[in-house]
Formats: structure tokens, sequence, C-alpha cells
């Protein structure tokens, strides 16, 4: 292991005679030794450790390392095996046999040199094309980390836009009673009760616009959610009670099975309301275009395991597509004029910031089914007990 660094360290002229003249000679030395112990019991001579010798120098000290092995060779052959033997001087045909094998020897070293350079090359390009692999890689991983912070920074803008969705209905809401409270203003007498009543809804829309915005914001801001101890069952009545009115409007039939004793979760009341306005809305919408069948909303709600509680908002609507069911949890993915296609991917972002789900089937008899399961925690056992 030491051993490299250390020839390395060497003087280039060193290390020039070590590898090109000394490494040579010690390997036709080598191959010397055999030669001359098989030389009596062949009648010929018998010369291919030799060519090892050249093809190894060659290989590991490259062409200069490779003459001098040949040149190194040629002498022992002319010293040793050929007549006159120990004696460097040659006759003809020992000389026509000596040329021969200095040929064959400068060719091997030549191939031996050579094959070694390519190999040489080809690792170079290997480790080079490495190098450029895992440069390649931890640039790719750059981008993806960039990648990945661009598209929390758009999805972040995305529900920016949908702020101004969320407080939408609350605000529409406010323009409308507005409008009644200066009609019962106006009228003559005044009924004052009923403007006193619709200013109150003005006051309620209005504070649910600011909640609204509060709590998207703290979404938004992925700050923890204001949460608190809810009873599904009653949120669910909560927002019939909310929605009644544009049921009617709609000629719609709001039914519920909600399953009785379920435990109690907790969550954030006006983001569970808004998850609940969201996909009651939706089925409404659905049905406003179906007059051939009874427009029925059903709430179900039930325990799905011990750790989950299963809400379903069933509707007899158009259904859903097979090209649009894919896409409809995509922000800004609607099929509505109006529509902002937010509500849905809001919905879906809620209710896993509650470590819950929420998936849309098909209704066999036509139209959709929403659900969202939401866990119950190890407490609620307490709270039930509340
Ligand atoms: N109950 C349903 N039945 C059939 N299609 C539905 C239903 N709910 C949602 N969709 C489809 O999913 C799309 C996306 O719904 P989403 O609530 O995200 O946006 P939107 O209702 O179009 O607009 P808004 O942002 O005003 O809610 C809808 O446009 C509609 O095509
Ligand atoms: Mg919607």
């Amino acid at each position: 292991m030491g051993a490299r660094p250390r020839f390395e360290s060497l003087p280039g002229w060193a290390q020039f005679l070590i590898l090109r003249c000394a490494m040579p000679f010690l390997l036709v030395a080598a191959a010397l030794i055999p030669e001359l112990i098989v030389k009596r019991f062949f009648p010929y001579p018998f010369l291919f450790l030799f060519f090892g010798a050249v093809i190894a120098s060659a290989w590991f000290g490259g062409m200069a390392a490779g003459l001098f092995a040949v040149v190194f060779s040629m002498l022992a052959v002319d010293y040793f095996f050929l007549p006159p033997v120990y004696s460097f001087s040659v006759n003809a045909t020992a000389g026509s046999y000596l040329a021969a094998f200095v040929i064959c020897a400068m060719v091997g070293s030549w191939v031996s040199s050579s094959k070694k350079k390519t190999e040489e090359a080809l690792k170079d390009v290997r480790d080079e094309l490495e190098h450029r692999v895992s440069d390649r890689t931890a640039a790719l991983m750059k981008t993806q980390a960039e990648l990945d912070h661009l598209s929390r920074v758009l999805s972040m803008g995305e529900l920016t836009a949908s702020i101004a969705h969320e407080i939408k209905q609350p605000l529409t809401a406010v323009v409308a009673h507005g409008h009644a409270c200066v009609e019962w203003l106006s009228a003559s007498p005044p009924n004052l009760e009923r403007a006193r009543q619709t200013a109150e809804k003005i006051i309620g829309e209005g504070t649910r616009a600011g909640a609204v915005l509060s709590r998207i914001r703290a979404l938004f801001k992925k700050e923890i959610p204001l949460k608190d101890w809810l009873d599904i069952n009653e949120l669910v009545q909560e927002m019939i009670t909310f929605l009644r009115q544009e049921a009617l409007a709609r000629h719609i039939s709001i039914q519920t099975e909600l399953a009785g004793g379920l435990p109690k979760v907790e969550a954030d009341h006006v983001q569970l309301q808004q998850v609940l306005l969201n996909l009651m809305m939706n089925a409404m919408d659905a049905m406003a275009g179906t007059n051939d069948r009874r427009k029925e909303l059903l709430l179900r709600s039930r325990r799905e395991s011990a750790n989950e509680i299963l809400v379903q908002i069933e509707d007899c609507g158009i259904g859903l597509s097979p090209d649009t069911a894919g896409r409809i949890f995509e922000p800004f993915f609607t099929t509505k004029p109006q529509g902002i296609g937010m509500g849905l991917s809001i919905s879906r972002s809620i209710i896993e910031s509650h470590k819950g789900r929420l998936w849309a089937t098909p209704r066999p008899a036509g139209g959709a089914i929403f659900q969202f399961a939401i866990p119950v925690h190890s407490q609620d056992t307490d709270a039930d007990a509340d």
C-alpha cells in the first residue's frame, strides 16, 4: 500500500531508472534462470519466457521499458543460446534467427504497451464518467430540493388565492342580508324587528368571514389549528341548519344517518365547518342539473374502525366522470362556470392537517359519495366520559 506513494515521491530520473531499466532487467533475469534450466532438456532454444518478460515490462513500464526488455533478452539469447554460446558474436544463420526473435519481441512489446495505454485511457474515461455522474447526481438532487421548495411556495400561493374564495360565501351573504335589511327599513312602516334579525345575521356572517380568514392563514403558515373536542354529529346538524334555506331554494331534501355514541374528535371547529360546507355545496351543485330523479343529500356518520370516524356526503347528482375523477382534488380544477376549483383541495388539506383522509367514490345508483375519515385519539375515552 505504502510502496506506491514512496515510489512516486522519488525524483524523475530515479523513477525512470527503476521502471524503464531495472524492472525490465530483473524480469529478463527472472526469465533467464528457468530458460537455462530447461535448455538441457530441449534440442532447440526455448525462448518463450523472454517474450513473457518483454510483454510484462511493456505492460508495467510502457514502450521504453519494453524496448529495454527486448535489448536485454536479445543479449541473453545471443550470449547463452545461439552458437557460438557464451559469446556475443553470431554467425549468419543465428543472426537471422536472432533478428526474427527481436522482431517478434518488439511486436509483443508494442502490442502489450498499446493495450495497456488503451486500458488506462478507458479507465480515465470511466473515472471521468463516474465523476461526472456523481456531479450530475448531486446537481439533480439540488434541483429536486429546489423544486420541492418551489412547489411548496407555489402551493402556498394557491392557498393565498383560495382565501378570496373561502370568504366569498360569507361576504355574499353579508351583501344579501344588507340589501334585505335596507328593504325592511325602507318599508312603511319600517319592520324594525326583521331589520334587527337581518343585522344580527350580518354580524354573524362577518364574524364567520373573519374566523375563516384567520384559520386559513393559520393553515397557510402551517400553524397548529385551534383544536377542540368536537361532536361530529353536532357539527353536521349545525351545517344542515346553516344550509337549510339554500337546500329548500334548490328543492333538495337533506337526510341524515348519524350513528349514535360516537366519540368526540379533536379538531378545529371552523375548519371542519369549511370542509362540510364545501362538500355539501358541491353535492348541491352536482344535483343542480339533474331533474330526472329526487334531489337528496344524505349525510352519514359512523365509526369506521377503532381509530376512525367516517363522514359521508352522498348526492344523486351528475356523478364523477372517469376523466374528471382523477383531477377533482387538483387546485383550480373546476367544471363550473363560476367555480374557482379550490374547495376540494382546501378541504383535503384541512382533513390531512387533522391526520385524516378525504376521498370520493361514485355512488352506484348515480351521483357521488365524498367521505372523510378523521382519527379518534386515545383521550376520546376521557372525552366520552365528560
Ligand atoms: N359531488 C360532486 N359530484 C360531482 N362532481 C363533483 C362533486 N364535487 C366536486 N365535483 C367536481 O370537482 C370539481 C372541483 O370541486 P371544487 O370544490 O374543488 O371546486 P368548485 O366547486 O368547482 O369551485 P369552488 O372553488 O367554488 O368550490 C368541481 O368543479 C366538480 O367538477
Ligand atoms: Mg366547490
